[in-house]
Order: C-alpha cells, then structure tokens, then sequence
C-alpha cells in the first residue's frame, strides 16, 4: 500500500494509536456557556471521530475560570465538568479504536476576559489586546502548577487517552519559555533550565500522582516570530529538557498574537499558496526531533498531501502528522486517504475557519460556499 507507514499504529506512551494521523487541537466555541460539553460539541466529535483520524486532541480547556477567553470555550477546572467531558470520551471512544487527548490551557498574556486581568510571568504589554498582564508572584505559578495538575487529573477520571499541555502561540506556558515574555529573577526565569521550570514541574506533578499508564504530551512554542522572541536555538534545548524529563510527545509549533503585526503571514496558520509553503515545521522538525530520543514527534503546520505526510514518517522526521484546518473541511479525510483516493485535502488554508471561529460556532465557510454555489 502506499501510504503503508502513515496507516501503521505506533504508541504514544503506553497508548497505541491505530495510525500517524493526529488531529491538532482546534478551538471550536462550540461548548455550552461557560464552557460545558453539550450537543453541538458532540456532534462535532462523532464526525471526527468516524473520519478515520487515529488521535483527536480536543480544542484548548481551560484549567481555571480566568484562564479561557471565551464563555464557550471548554473547561474541566471542577468537577461539575466531569459528566459531560465522560459522555465526550464515550462518544469518541465508541468509534473503534480511536483515541482521544485533551489539550489544557491558560491564556496568560492574551487572555481577554471580561472579569479577569491577563497574567504572565512578566507585565509586557501585549499589543494586539491593548492590555498589560499582572506579573504572577511565584506563589501563584505554585498554584497554577497545582491546577494543571488537578485539571490532568480529572482529565483522566474523565477517560481522556492522554494530555497535552498547550504551551505555544503565546498562551500562558509558552510565556515563560520565551525571552521576550519572561524576565523574571527568580527560579522560573533566567537560564533556560529556568524558563522551563514550569513545564517540568507540571509534568512531575502528573506523573507522580498517576504514572505512566497517562502519557503526558506537548504543544510547544519554537520560535515566536517577533523581535526579541523565542528563536529555535533556545527552544530545541528547552525540547531536550522536557524529552528527558518524560514528556511522551511534543508537537513544534509557532506564533503568537503580535506576530500579525510583522509577518504578512504568521505561524501558527499559515496560508498556503503553492506545494511549497506546505509541512513548514517540517524544517523545526529535522532539528528538533534528533534531540528528543524517546519522545514522540507530531508534525502540524500546513500538511495536506498524503504522499508527502508518508515521506515525512516513512524518512524518520515525525511519528505521527497532525492536521488542524483540513479536518475541518474534510472530518473524513483520512478515510478518504485509506479508500485510495490519495488527492491532497480539499481545504486551501484560506483561514475562514479562524475568522468564524472567533465569533461563534467553528466551521469552513469555504466549503459551505461552495455547497451553496452548487444548490444554486
Ligand atoms: C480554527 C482554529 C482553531 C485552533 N485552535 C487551536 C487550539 O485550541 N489549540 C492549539 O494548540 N492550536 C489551535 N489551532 C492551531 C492548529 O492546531 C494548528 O497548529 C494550525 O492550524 C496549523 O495546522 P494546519 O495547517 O493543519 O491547520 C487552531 C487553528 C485554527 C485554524
């Protein structure tokens, strides 16, 4: 067959997923007020979920009521949570096979809350929002600590396959790995073993309260992409720490908010024109994935072309690729692949999704204009 390698399973930790395709974590605002599992989120899942996908990783939840953007956003920070997140897992978990992972957040500096101030590891204004975070005490990153752990650990009672930690796109834990967002003095900035004190600290946390039967995973900044920011050079050893430390596996990513404000077009989702803009972590990857041994590479970031995805694993760069926009064109798409129609996804990475995204219920609004075009 020819996309032999891209249908093999391969483990994440403990957990086998039946093939190397990921859907990456995708915000759908599609949760309940304040952040509840309901239908239209449901609905969304069982169509992923019997699309063929190996491992959907859920849209960014938030560990506490201050830490997401949006009142439909999801959350797991108490337990009030925890039957809708079960009735979430049961769905995904009744398609065969499939696995799911839960992808936790806090917003820090670019969180826009009604009721809460934005905080971060140092208060740099964020340009985009117009608004400057409270510094966090080291008292409070404790806590913080504490509350992603708690969050893993209902996450889990849950029945969530795995977690991952979203530490990029200049959320709150891609803060404190960054240089142009952390200048703290104490033990969470300065070195790079400091700035990634945090991520370790978590996982630490996680790990000794459940063990290894959870696997532990990352979405994790690589370069910022703004002057003074993150760069590759600091962000592939801050890899190597949490690769040594345990963590399972870590997609590279990229971007923050005011990255718009000096790239035409910023990671983390870039347009896509031609062939070559395609797979663009694939070059973070190389370096990247050398470093972490154990660890599990998932590559996202503009991958649409079947053969090229099987090239990609087949030549050792990632173990599995992860897809964002294209699943929300095609939630079918990896069937489709495995049915023998090898054509690349449909979805032209135009970003209709995230303009919807940011108001209401995710969808392509491509694909529906074209579905409308075609009635006419
Ligand atoms: C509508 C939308 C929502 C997203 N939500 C999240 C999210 O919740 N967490 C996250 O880590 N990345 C999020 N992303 C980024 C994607 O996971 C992915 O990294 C990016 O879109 C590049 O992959 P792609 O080219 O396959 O779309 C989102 C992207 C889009 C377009």
């Amino acid at each position: 067959m020819e996309l032999e390698m891209l249908y093999s399973p391969q483990k994440i930790g403990n957990v086998e997923i039946k093939n190397r395709i990921v859907r990456s974590a995708t915000f759908e605002h599609r949760a309940e007020k304040y952040g509840y599992v309901g239908q239209k989120i449901l609905d969304m899942y069982d169509e992923l979920a019997r699309g063929g996908t190996g491992l959907i990783i859920t849209g960014f939840t938030g560990i506490d009521p201050s830490a997401t953007g949006s009142p439909y956003q999801l959350r797991l920070d108490n337990d009030s949570y925890i039957p809708g997140h079960k009735k979430l897992v049961k769905l995904v978990h009744d398609q065969p096979d499939v696995k799911l992972a839960i992808q936790i957040v806090h917003l820090g500096r670019q969180c826009e809350h009604p009721k809460f101030t934005p905080v971060a590891p140092s208060p740099i204004p964020e340009k985009t929002t117009g608004l400057t975070p409270r510094e966090l005490s080291t008292e409070e990153i404790y806590d913080l600590i504490k509350k992603f752990k708690e969050t893993a650990i209902r996450s889990y009672e849950c029945g969530y396959d795995m977690v991952q930690l979203h530490s990029s796109h200049g959320y709150l834990l891609s803060n404190f790995v960054s240089p142009y967002t952390n200048r703290r003095k104490d033990e969470f900035g300065g070195s790079v073993e400091n700035m990634a004190r945090i991520l370790v600290e978590i996982f630490n946390q996680i790990r000794d309260e459940l063990g290894k039967k959870f696997p532990i995973t990352i979405k994790l900044q690589t370069e910022d992409s703004v002057p003074g920011g993150l760069t590759l050079d600091t962000s592939s050893k801050i890899a190597q720490i949490l690769a040594n430390t345990g963590y399972d596996a870590i997609e590279p990513s990229g971007g923050i908010y005011e990255s718009q404000l000096t790239h035409r077009n910023p990671y983390p989702c870039k347009m896509i024109k031609s062939s070559e803009d395609e797979n663009y972590f694939l070059p973070t990857a190389k370096i990247i994935k050398p470093l972490i041994k154990k660890s599990k590479l998932i590559l996202v970031g503009g991958i649409k072309n079947p053969v090229s995805a099987e090239k990609i694993v087949r030549d050792g760069h990632a173990d599995f690729i992860s897809m964002c926009r294209p699943l929300i064109y095609e939630p079918d798409l990896p069937n489709r692949w495995k049915s023998g129609d090898t054509s690349p996804a449909k979805c032209i990475s135009c970003n209709s999704c995230l303009t919807i995204m940011r108001t209401g219920p995710l969808y392509c609004l491509t694909k529906k204009n074209l579905e409308k075009k075609s009635q006419n």
